[in-house]
Parts: structure tokens; C-alpha cells; sequence
């Protein structure tokens, strides 16, 4: 695929456009859009352009389902867990459509670009009008007015090779979610082929947006106010665009005003010492690595394809925490990949251990169709999968306490999510270190001021391995 063919052509985003004014004519006034999201960021933001899409053919948001004329779920496929979850939601779906015969209902996301889930939608889910992969969100409009005007589902998904698809529309509205937290996709898709993992099945291959539209977004949010903007990516290592992803971090971080840039998620095997020595010397950028190390034992890393040793990867821990002693790392862990034995896991506990990980995202693992791994010999026993999982929750909940309770007496700058608790006067916001913290305010300290979206001094009371608890700081 040539640089160009990964964009969606100019001629196609207006001919998506021309059906907006027929949508419009066709719905009329009042009508409302409801869209669940599942999984992970990457599903948020892409919610957001089709929010934003949504708006501009006339409806308007509802969180109820119940008042909804145009009902989205935004599926996931990583985990069994969340594909479940998707089809008893839409399984929901029969009940509303009965309720309301105009009412239109579209599934869309990561489990949709797997043939087995869409054969299974269209027999068993009739009253879902259509369906769409992660590379037809542009194509909304058309699929909407389709729904509308015609009877019967419909799946519409990428329509280039099998591990080509994927190709990005630029200049899509966007409605987010947030007045002053941010997403900004810089590429989708991924490469790797982790033996566990089905995104590059359902994603498709890397390809990058172009540097200077993902700066451009980046300066527009910060004019607007937006004050913690995640850059996102199912590999940010990998970037090509004009920039190298280091270089594009910094300048997303070099505009005039006081906010944060995010990353998500970085690959070990390519986190460079380039990309850690940027992160130090800007301020603008938060100080937060999510690194996931999946296993700390060489065989199990060597099976899961991730293309690193544990000793590599400690090097490139104790780099991050040479560069930037205040800095968090989290990390992924997947819990009885199989063959996994005893021994090994107890590989995986250390390597947590010696890095002192602030944050863990711990998994069971999972087989997932089409993956190398879902077809090995030697999976591992639900049980002891579960029992790993409970061992390394409690280690890391000792482990994360410990580290907190260093944080005592000490102040954080913090970004207010606003009041969570009036009656009682608390706060939430988050640090650098995207750690959550409740607050409160002291006497003669004004409230607005600690509104959602602002920056403030925060000193910490308390600490527990979840959980920072303690007080704004008036400015002197
Ligand atoms: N089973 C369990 N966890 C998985 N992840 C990805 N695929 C699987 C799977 N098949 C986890 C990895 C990844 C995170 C987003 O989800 O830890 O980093
Ligand atoms: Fe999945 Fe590995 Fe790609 Fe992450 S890097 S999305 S775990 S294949």
C-alpha cells in the first residue's frame, strides 16, 4: 500500500458528506444518538468522530437507550470477557427495537472486523441493522441513510486485503467527551503479531497520520483549553510520519500553556533511550511510562513473540527511573500464557518486584481465534490461570502502597476532575504520574478554582496503594 492509498480519498469524504443533509431530511428534528463504547482508548476516540459525525446529520446525544433513535455499540475483542459483554448488550438490542420500529441500532468496533462474530451477528441478531469495522467510521453517513431507506443488516468493513485494511479519514468532526482531556490518534493498527493478540487481526497493519495533522490537532485542543492530551497509538514507537515519535512528542509539548501530553502504549522492544531522555527534559510531558512487560521469564516472552528479555527490559526500567525518579511506570501482565509453569510465573512476580511497578494491569489470559497461541498445546487450567492472577494482584497492591506512602507530605501539581463528593467537600483530580488523588480545599480557597480542567498544588495526607488523599495548597 502506497502512502497515499492509506488515506481516505478526498472524493470519497465528500460523497460521505453529500449523504448528510439527505440524513438530516430524513430524521427530521428531536431524533437522538446513544453510542457505548467498549475496550480501550483507541475505541474512545473513535467513538468521538462517530459522535461527531452523529451531530452533524442532526441527531442529538442521549445516554439513554431507552430515548435513542440511533443506538452504536463500539466493540472489543482483546479479552473473551469484553466480546461476551458486546453480545449480551446487543442481545438488548430486540427489546428496544420492538419498543420503537424507527429506531436504528449499528454495531461496530473490534469485534466486527472477525468473520466468525459477524456470521454470528447476522444469524442470530437480526434486529441490528448494520455492522462496520474499525476502518469504515467515515463511512457513517452512507451507512446510516442505507439503514433508513433499505430493510435488512448489513456489514460493511474494510474492503482492501486481508492485513492491508485500514485507512485514515482526515477532517472528520468530532464531538469529545471532555472539555479539557483529550484524545489524538497519531496511528492505528500494529505490526507485531504478539502469538496472544488479536488487534493486528482486527486493526490491520501500522500506518501513521501525517505529523503536521496531528500537531495541527494538538495546537487547535491547547488554543481551546484542553489540558491533558493523550496521544495515542497501539505502538507510538512505531510512528512514521515526518517525525520520528519522540520528536513529534516534543513538539506536541512545546506549545505556549500550562498542559500535559500522554502516550499510549509503548512497546518495550522499541521505547528508545531517545525517546526517555525527551520525556525528561520536557515538562509538558507527563511523567508517566506504561511500559507492559507481559512476562519477566525469557521462554514465555520468547513464545508471546515480544521481541525482548527480561533483561532487556529491567535495562530500560532502571533507565526511566535513572532519567526521571518521579516518574511512574505501569505495565501489562498476562497471568498462564500457555505452558506457562510455576517457576515461570514466579519470573514474572520478580521482575514486578525489582521494577516496583506504581501501577499493574493484570490479565487472565485468553484465547483468541485466528492467534498462534490460542492453538498451543499446553493451555493452562482456568484455576491456576486465576490463582496466578490473585497472587500477583496482592504482591502488586503491597508493592503500589509502598511506593505511595513515599508520597506523603509531599505536593503534587494536580489536573481537578471537579467535585466528586459536595456533600462532603472532595475533590478529584490527577498527577504527572496520571495517580488519582482526592482533595480538599481549605479554608478561603476559592472553589472555581479548583473546578474541573485546573491545575493546582496538592499536598499529600494520606496513601494507600490506590489511592492519594490530601489538600489544595493556596498560592502564597
Ligand atoms: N489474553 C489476556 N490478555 C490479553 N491482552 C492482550 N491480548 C490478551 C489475551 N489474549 C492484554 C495485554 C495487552 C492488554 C491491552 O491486554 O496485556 O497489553
Ligand atoms: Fe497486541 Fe502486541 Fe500489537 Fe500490543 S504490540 S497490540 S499486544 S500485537
Amino acid at each position: 500500500m502506497t502512502k497515499n492509498e492509506i488515506f481516505v480519498s478526498a472524493e470519497e469524504l465528500e460523497r460521505q458528506r453529500g449523504f448528510i443533509p439527505r440524513v438530516r431530511s430524513l430524521i427530521g428534528e428531536e431524533k437522538k444518538y446513544c453510542i457505548q463504547t467498549f475496550g480501550c482508548q483507541q475505541n474512545e476516540a473513535d467513538s468521538e468522530r462517530l459522535a461527531g459525525l452523529c451531530v452533524v446529520m442532526g441527531y442529538c446525544k442521549t445516554e439513554s437507550l431507552s430515548e435513542a433513535d440511533l443506538i452504536i455499540y463500539n466493540t472489543c475483542a482483546i479479552r473473551e470477557h469484553a466480546e461476551l459483554k458486546a453480545l449480551s448488550k446487543a442481545g438488548q438490542l430486540k427489546k428496544l427495537k420492538e419498543a420503537k420500529r424507527s429506531l436504528i441500532t449499528a454495531i461496530c468496533g473490534c469485534m466486527i472486523e472477525q468473520e466468525h462474530r459477524r456470521t454470528q451477528l447476522s444469524k442470530s441478531y437480526p434486529y441490528v441493522d448494520f455492522v462496520f469495522g474499525t476502518d469504515r467510521h467515515h463511512a457513517l453517513p452512507e451507512m446510516v441513510y442505507t439503514a433508513l431507506t433499505q430493510k435488512g443488516a448489513k456489514a460493511h468493513v474494510s474492503s482492501l486485503p486481508h492485513n492491508e485494511f485500514g485507512i485514515i479519514a482526515e477532517g472528520l468532526p468530532v464531538v469529545r467527551e471532555s472539555s479539557y482531556k483529550a484524545w489524538v490518534s497519531i496511528m492505528y493498527g500494529c505490526n507485531n503479531f504478539c502469538s496472544y493478540c488479536v488487534v493486528p487481526y482486527v486493526r490491520g497493519r501500522e500506518r501513521s497520520r501525517r505529523s503536521e495533522d496531528v500537531l495541527k490537532e494538538v495546537e487547535n485542543l491547547v488554543k481551546m483549553g484542553y489540558k491533558d492530551i493523550t496521544l495515542l497509538g497501539q505502538n507510538v514507537n512505531s510512528y512514521r510520519g515526518d517525525y520520528s515519535f519522540p520528536e513529534l512528542l516534543d513538539r506536541a509539548a512545546s506549545f505556549d500553556g500550562e498542559y500535559r501530553v500522554r502516550f499510549m502504549t509503548s512497546h518495550p522492544k522499541d521505547a528508545s533511550k531517545e525517546l526517555i531522555d525527551v520525556m525528561a527534559a520536557n515538562p509538558r510531558i507527563a511523567k508517566h511510562f506504561h511500559l507492559p512487560v507481559q512476562s519477566g521469564d525469557n521462554r514465555i516472552l520468547k513464545l508471546m513473540n515480544r521481541g525482548y528479555t527480561r533483561e532487556e527490559y529491567l535495562k530500560k526500567a532502571y533507565y526511566i527511573r535513572e532519567k526521571m525518579p518521579e516518574a511512574a511506570i505501569s505495565s501489562d501482565i498476562i497471568c498462564g500464557f500457555p505452558t506457562e509453569t510455576e517457576a515461570e510465573f514466579d519470573n514474572t512476580v520478580d521482575i514486578v518486584e525489582k521494577v516496583g511497578f506504581d501501577m499493574l494491569f493484570t490479565f487472565v489470559y485468553s484465547p483468541r481465534k485466528g492467534t498462534v497461541a490460542a492453538e498451543m498445546e499446553g493451555q493452562v487450567p482456568h484455576e491456576v490461570k486465576t490463582a496466578r492472577f490473585a497472587r500477583l494482584s496482592a504482591k502488586e497492591n503491597l508493592i503500589a502502597e509502598g511506593i505511595n506512602k513515599q508520597s506523603v507530605g509531599k505536593t503534587f501539581r494536580v489536573l481537578s476532575d471537579g467535585i466528586v463528593n459536595p456533600e462532603d467537600g472532595i475533590y478529584s483530580g490527577r498527577t504527572t504520574q496520571n495517580k488519582i488523588i482526592s482533595f480538599s480545599l481549605p479554608e478561603g480557597f476559592a472553589p472555581e478554582k479548583a473546578a474541573a480542567g485546573h491545575f493546582l498544588d496538592v499536598k499529600v495526607d494520606h496513601a494507600q496503594a490506590y489511592a492519594l488523599t490530601g489538600t489544595a495548597l493556596t498560592k502564597d
